[in-house]
């Protein structure tokens, strides 16, 4: 059977190790593996696609980003797109494509499954926000490379006597900042998941530094953190073809806030996307190759409609509609866990 391989949404280290294992999988099971570039956008006309060979992946598992490239097109968003992109996977004569995405790119290939098509996914987000599996490939990653900040910038905060503030990534969910800030030793961690009380922030710090002899602290904050009352802070209107807003600047306003409230010199950071470049950490390459070999065996075993996702220590298929219906936010049992070290 003739399968193609697709990258969807933001990048994420890992994407090369997961398409190295299908390819590798996918060839002991008598697949021939196609790639499809820049994700859906490549289904639409004319379709943009190479044959991936054992050769054509050889030396990638340690890449960061995507050799096939990658986009935020939604077929669904252009008239006559989706019947565009089945109609071309019947031309190309693919039995099965294997989506590896995030929320946007599986929630296509949902839908797209709901049209008749053989679809298999795999999960891929730094911001692990994705419902149907315990964590996703990239995420680990993203921790380390924020925590390994946080440690610098609790260097030069103490030199200084600062407060620094480290925006990171996580639109919907604080996982990353709740990580790393659990891993760095933050002493306030703020989320999209709770609503930002400024006051109580700046008396955590305040707090600290009046009873534990130090002048410095430091605050992680997910980029989709709201303060109290209001919305996300955006670095413009513009949506994307899945309805996202481009988030940043919250590091700013919360670091400008915290300066007025206590008087303590104040600054801020944003990681941006250094969190999602580069080679993937030994555990998400493993991840990846682990989902790779899962989807390729999805594929053979027919299982469409389904996700590879894992569940304790076992790499499971889950359905794509299920884990796709919902968003996996940070509960409160593990938050309570970080703020036993807030102030
Ligand atoms: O979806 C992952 C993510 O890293 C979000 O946390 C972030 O808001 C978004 O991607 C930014 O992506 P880009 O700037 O590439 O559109």
């Amino acid at each position: 059977m003739k399968i193609a391989v697709l990258t969807g949404g933001g990048d994420c280290p890992g994407l090369n190790a997961v398409i190295r294992a299908v390819v590798r999988r996918g060839e002991q099971l008598g697949l021939e593996v196609m790639g499809i570039r820049e994700g859906w956008r490549g289904l639409l006309d004319p379709p943009q696609h190479d044959r991936l060979t054992r050769e054509a992946t050889s030396g990638i598992l340690h890449l960061g980003g995507t050799i096939l490239g990658t986009s935020r097109t939604n077929p669904f968003k252009k008239e006559g797109g989706a019947e565009q992109v089945v109609k071309n996977i019947k031309s190309l004569n693919l039995g099965a494509i294997v989506a590896i995405g995030g929320e946007d790119t599986l929630g296509v290939a949902t839908k797209l499954h709901g049209m008749g098509m053989s679809i298999v996914g795999v999960p891929k987000t730094i911001d692990n926000d994705l419902y149907g599996t315990d964590l996703t490939f990239g995420f680990d990653t993203a921790v380390q490379i924020a925590t390994e900040a946080i440690d610098r910038l609790h260097s030069t905060a103490e030199s200084h006597n600062r407060v620094i503030v480290c925006e990171v990534m996580g639109r919907h969910a604080g996982w990353i900042a709740t990580y790393s800030g659990i891993a760095g030793g933050a002493d306030v961690i703020l989320i999209p998941e709770r609503p930002i009380d400024i006051d109580r922030v700046c008396e955590h710090i305040t707090r600290r530094h009046k009873f534990r002899d130090v002048n410095f602290s430091i605050v992680v904050v997910a980029e989709g953190a709201k303060l109290g009352g209001g919305g996300e802070t955006k670095v413009s209107e513009k949506l994307d073809e899945f309805g996202h807003v481009r988030l940043g600047g919250i590091g700013q306003q919360i670091a400008e806030l915290i300066e007025k409230q206590t008087g303590f010199e104040t600054r801020s950071t944003v990681l941006g996307h250094i969190q999602r470049g580069g080679t993937p950490t030994a555990f998400d390459r493993v991840l990846a190759t682990r989902f790779g070999v899962h989807a390729a065996d999805m594929v053979s075993r027919k299982e469409w409609g389904k996700m590879a996702s894992l569940r304790g220590n076992q790499i499971v298929s889950v359905p794509l509609a299920e884990a796709t219906a919902k968003l996996k936010t940070v509960d409160d049992a593990f938050f309570a866990v970080a703020e036993v070290f807030f102030g």
